[in-house]
Order: C-alpha cells, then sequence, then structure tokens
C-alpha cells in the first residue's frame, strides 16, 4: 500500500498540489499516493482526524483552516508557531506535528528562482491577513535593508509588526515619497479583480513586483508592468512550498524547475 497524503481545504477541487505532488513523487520514485479532501468549514478537525485514522501520514492545509491546523497540532515547528499557521501535518504514533513551508517556498521563489537578493534591500510586504503572516520571518531572516508591512486597515499592519522585531508596518497612505526593490502583494485583493490603491513611485528602478496569487493577471501586477517593474505570480512560490513539504514528509527534495516549467504549459 503506497502512504497517503492529501490537501485539506474549502474549496480544494482546483488546487494544484495533486498534480505537484503526482510529478515530485515518480521522479523521486517515492511509494506515495496524494489526493485532494474537501472539509466542511465546521469540520476540519473532524476531517483530520478521519484521515489520520484511515492511514494519512500528512496532510497540506489551505484555505480557509491554516490556522485552525496550528491549534489543532500537538508539536509546532518554530517557523509555524512564527507563522501563527500551519500549511503541513504529520501524522505519527506521537499525534499530529504541524510546520509551515509557505515562507520558505516564497524566499526560495524569490532567491533561486528568480535571482532575487533579499539582504540589503528594500522590501514592501502588502497585507497583514495569514498570507502576510506567514512570510515574515523567512524574509526577514535575511537580513533585508527594510521591511515595512502596509496594509489598508493601518492598525493589523502596526500590531502585525510588532511581532516582528526588524519589521515597521502602517497604512497604505504612508506609502507616499517612498520606494521599494521588491513589492510583495500578500493581499486577497486581486481574488475580487480589485486595484489597490498604491503610489506609482513605490516601485524603485529594477524592482521586482511580485503577487503570491497566482492563475491570474492581477490589478496589483498590471500596474507594476506597465511602471517597467519584473513581474511574477506566485506560482513558483507554490511549487516551492510543496518540494519543502515534500522534504519534511519523505526527506528527499525534490527538483522543482521542470514542474514549475509543466505546470506554466498548462
Ligand atoms: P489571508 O489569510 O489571505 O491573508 P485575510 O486574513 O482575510 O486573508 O487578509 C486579507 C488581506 O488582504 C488583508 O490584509 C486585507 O486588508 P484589511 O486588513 O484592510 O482587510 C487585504 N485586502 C483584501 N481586499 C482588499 C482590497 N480590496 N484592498 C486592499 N486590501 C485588501
Amino acid at each position: 500500500m503506497p502512504d497517503r497524503y492529501a490537501v485539506l481545504g474549502n474549496p480544494v477541487a482546483h488546487s494544484l498540489s495533486p498534480r505537484i505532488h503526482a510529478l515530485f513523487a515518480a521522479q523521486t520514485g517515492e511509494d506515495m499516493v496524494y489526493e485532494a479532501i474537501l472539509a466542511p468549514r465546521d469540520g476540519f478537525a473532524e476531517t483530520v482526524r478521519q484521515f489520520a485514522a484511515a492511514g494519512g501520514r500528512g496532510a497540506n492545509v489551505t484555505v480557509p483552516f491554516k490556522e485552525e491546523a496550528c491549534r489543532l497540532a500537538g508539536r509546532l515547528s518554530p517557523r509555524a508557531a512564527a507563522a501563527g499557521a500551519a500549511n503541513t501535518l504529520t501524522f505519527d504514533d506521537q499525534g499530529i506535528a504541524g510546520d509551515n513551508t509557505d515562507g520558505a517556498g516564497l524566499v526560495r521563489d524569490l532567491t533561486a528562482n528568480l535571482g532575487c537578493p533579499i539582504a540589503d534591500r528594500r522590501i514592501l510586504l502588502l497585507g497583514a491577513g495569514g498570507a502576510a503572516r506567514g512570510v515574515l520571518r523567512p524574509l526577514l531572516d535575511l537580513a533585508p535593508a527594510e521591511l515595512f508591512v502596509a496594509n489598508r486597515t493601518a492598525a493589523r499592519a502596526r500590531d502585525l509588526a510588532r511581532l516582528f522585531p526588524g519589521a515597521a508596518g502602517g497604512g497604505l497612505e504612508e506609502l507616499a515619497g517612498r520606494s521599494y526593490d521588491l513589492v510583495i502583494n500578500a493581499t486577497s485583493a486581486g481574488l475580487a479583480g480589485a486595484a489597490l490603491p498604491i503610489p506609482d513611485a513605490i516601485f524603485a528602478p529594477g524592482c521586482l513586483a511580485y503577487d503570491m496569487l497566482y492563475g491570474r493577471q492581477t490589478p496589483f501586477l498590471a500596474q507594476a508592468r506597465r511602471l517597467g517593474a519584473r513581474v511574477a505570480d506566485g506560482l513558483g512560490m507554490l511549487v516551492e512550498q510543496a518540494a519543502e513539504a515534500f522534504s519534511v514528509w519523505r526527506g528527499v527534495k525534490p527538483e522543482t524547475a521542470t514542474v514549475l516549467r509543466e505546470l506554466r504549459r498548462g
């Protein structure tokens, strides 16, 4: 019997994770299967329990359950504790271990795939929800010159930044007169096709604009492209966080470039 893994979310039907992990398993020869499981909004813990009881070895967790997964885990990695969220669960005879590979996935996509250094760069992180919180620690670990968290609701950005020494936070209106080498959009505005009220001048010459969403042309990326910035969507982050989760479970790190190329082909 191959080892069982799954992604748990709501919605989950369009998740690319089963395809990504199937490609990783074929590439590394690991004997495993990986499926998508729809968890009811009020039944995440029960879905986890059932999957583990049925022999599941681990699960990825996606929207909207990452914070709940963090609370459910009996043991947390330092990066999951810092994120306050878990996207990778491992089930063993000691219970549930929670980890978070999102930040590592973003950093790896930025540095290895996109050739964008973090050290000594001015970084702007847009948004102060779970997606932003999950990547703050790994970005700060690489010693940027500045990391400013800007959010529509300024107090939320200030509260978040206070949890992470080295970061500062405020409202979008505080961006006037500032510019950055890397601008990361961690808001969900693009899901609704909404533009962010951000000044054109935030994109410094040679800037990389990165949207953590993927599979759509967001107004944020359209604005950045129009201003001559390099742009990237979050597909690379998705593949890299999956590779990191695969390595947590199986102890082997898959190669990601061919997988990313295959997904981009559609
Ligand atoms: P996630 O876990 O995806 O981060 P979230 O916790 O709901 O989800 O956070 C969504 C983020 O996108 C927040 O930073 C939110 O700003 P507010 O804190 O002011 O609500 C931001 N966001 C969503 N829609 C937006 C919009 N139309 N304009 C600006 N910011 C938006």
